[in-house]
C-alpha cells in the first residue's frame, strides 16, 4: 500500500492487570483475551503494511523503560494505561518525551464508571482517546493511528516539495 506507512513502527502497550483479560471482569472487560487482541492486531497491521510490538507489563518502571526504549525506533504508540490512567505522572511525562503520537484506548467506557475513573492523565498527550468498545477498542485504536501516520507523512511530503529535502526555502 503506497500511502506513506509502508516503513511505519506501532507500538502497542497494555498496563496493569490487562494480561488478565478474558478472565478479569468479562461483563466490563469483555471474553476476549490479551494474546487475541494481539493476534488480531498483527492481522490488521499485515493488512496496512505496517510493524507492530505489543508490551505488558504491571509495573509502571517497566512501562516507562519500554517507552524510553521505543524513542526513535517506533512511530506510534497506541496505549491503555490501565489504571495508571488515573494517576501515572511518570507515565504521562514518558510519553511526552518521546514526541510521538499517542492514541489512548480503553475497554470499558470511563465515562459510565466509578468517580476515580472520570480522570486520565494521560489524556492530555494524547491525539485522541478510544473508550467503551472492549476489545474492539484496540482494533479502532490502530484505526486511528493508521490514519494519524498517512497525515503525518503526507505533511512531510508537502514539506519537502514545497521546502526541499533540507527545510530550507
Ligand atoms: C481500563 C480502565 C481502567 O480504569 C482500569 O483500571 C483498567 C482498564 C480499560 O481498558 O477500560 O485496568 O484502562
Amino acid at each position: 500500500m503506497a500511502n506513506g506507512v509502508e516503513k511505519s513502527r506501532i507500538l502497542v502497550i497494555s498496563g496493569p492487570n490487562l494480561n488478565l483479560l478474558g478472565r478479569r471482569e468479562p461483563h466490563i472487560y469483555g471474553v476476549m483475551g490479551l494474546e487475541q487482541i494481539h493476534e488480531n492486531l498483527k492481522r490488521d497491521a499485515e493488512r496496512a503494511g505496517v510493524e507492530i510490538e505489543f508490551f505488558q507489563s504491571n509495573s509502571e518502571g517497566a512501562i516507562i523503560d519500554k517507552i524510553h526504549e521505543s524513542i526513535g525506533r517506533v512511530h506510534g504508540i497506541i496505549i491503555n494505561p490501565g489504571a495508571y490512567t488515573h494517576y501515572s505522572i511518570a507515565i504521562l511525562d514518558a510519553l511526552r518525551a518521546t514526541q510521538l503520537p499517542i492514541v489512548e484506548v480503553h475497554l470499558s467506557n470511563l465515562a459510565r464508571r466509578e468517580d476515580y475513573r472520570q480522570k486520565s492523565v494521560i489524556s492530555e498527550v494524547a491525539v485522541g482517546v478510544i473508550s467503551g468498545f472492549g476489545p474492539y477498542s484496540y482494533h479502532l485504536g490502530f484505526l486511528a493511528m493508521v490514519q494519524i501516520l498517512r497525515e503525518l507523512a503526507a505533511q512531510h511530503r508537502i514539506q519537502r516539495q514545497t521546502f526541499g529535502a533540507k527545510g530550507e526555502q
